[in-house]
């Protein structure tokens, strides 16, 4: 039978290259292969205040650029989150089977709430919604960037304690990290790692950037004072960084890359790093435009929603007669 993967992205802003090269581009290249539900994750986008017309927009934006970057709904199904209520609701019981203790322990949620006074507590419970994604969907495999895979230990912590507790009835997710651009970086700073939500607007390329921006973002990336194009994540992460993205978009090792620039200087490098990302980016950015306007992006939707219902509620009532909520139906 053919594997299942889930993966999702979050709508809480402009997608980056980072989730690009992290995630959708993988996306893509496995929906030959698999049965594949990706999800436009707006219930996790609200654990920080969103605007309401914003996130609206920002929904929308996201599932235009899923079929843009080449995801076929005839292949794949895509969907939005709080379309499909069976996410909130396995989301809830998965809360009751996690401890506040592994949830504090998150990076992200430590990353996230440091220093603040009002945290949500949908911050603390959101890798319990995330693992109701996964769950739901009988999912084999899940495609993320690196930053996500304590997150994907916790969903299989959780299945595995559910299985045990209740009834069998999870499938056990493996996590899936690209070989090339699992955590793409900052470009102003080159150790944190490229956010969508970095105030500093020239740390991040995303992928609706025009050529000029593009352009002006790459020239003024950190680097350092060698002028030696040389992978050296440890002491070159500006220059390291930019050899990652060609990489990834080249599907080539780094070796590759960084071979081609020998003996160059950072000028004549970043002008090629700008004009590959370019070159990528543009026909993403017209189908992206095609798409954003129109009823066929509401239909596939609709479409997604719809199948994306039927598999989830049937995981949502094996897990409700395993806990023994409401009454006993089949
Ligand atoms: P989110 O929205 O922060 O990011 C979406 C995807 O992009 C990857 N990513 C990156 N990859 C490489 N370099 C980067 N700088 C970079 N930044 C982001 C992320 O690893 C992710 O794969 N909790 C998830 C969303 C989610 C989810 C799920 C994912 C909700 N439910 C179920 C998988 C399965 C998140 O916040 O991703």
């Amino acid at each position: 039978m053919m594997k299942t993967i889930f993966s999702g992205i979050q709508p809480s802003g402009m997608i980056t290259l980072g989730n690009y090269i992290g995630a959708l581009k993988q996306f893509v290249e496995l929906q030959d292969d698999y049965n594949c539900y990706f999800c436009i994750v707006d219930e996790h986008a609200i654990t920080v205040q969103q605007d309401r017309l914003e996130l609206r927009k920002n929904i929308r934006s996201l599932a235009a650029l899923y079929v843009a970057v080449g995801l076929d709904p005839a292949k794949a199904t895509l969907f939005i989150q709080s379309e499909v209520p069976a996410h909130a609701q396995a989301g809830w019981m998965l809360q009751c089977v996690a401890y506040i203790g592994e949830l504090e322990r998150m990076t992200q949620f430590k990353d996230k709430s440091a220093g603040k006074e009002a945290v949500s507590a949908g911050l603390l419970t959101y890798p319990p919604l995330m693992a109701a994604d996964i769950l739901l969907y009988n999912t084999d495999i899940v495609p993320v960037g690196e930053d996500q895979k304590q997150h994907l230990e916790l969903t299989r912590d959780l299945a595995e304690r559910f299985n045990k507790k209740y009834n069998d009835i999870f499938t056990i997710p493996e996590v899936r990290i690209p070989k090339e651009g699992a955590r793409i970086m900052s470009l102003q700073e080159p150790t944190k790692k490229m956010s969508k939500s970095d105030p500093n607007q020239k740390a991040f390329i995303t992928l609706l950037d025009d050529p000029k921006q593009i352009e002006k973002k790459v020239k003024s990336a950190v680097t350092d004072s060698d002028g030696i194009v040389k992978y050296d994540k440890e002491n070159k992460p500006g220059v390291s960084n930019l050899l990652s993205i060609c990489a990834a978009f080249e599907g080539v090792p780094v070796a590759e890359v960084e071979k081609r620039f020998d003996g160059k200087g950072y000028g004549h490098f970043k002008q090629e790093v700008a004009d590959i990302i370019i070159r990528n980016l543009a026909p993403i950015q017209s189908r992206y435009h095609e798409l954003i306007n129109s009823d066929e992006l509401d239909r596939i939707l609709d479409e997604g929603a719809e199948k994306a219902r039927r598999t989830a509620g049937k995981t949502l009532k094996k897990m409700e007669n395993a806990m023994g909520l409401g009454r006993k139906r089949k």
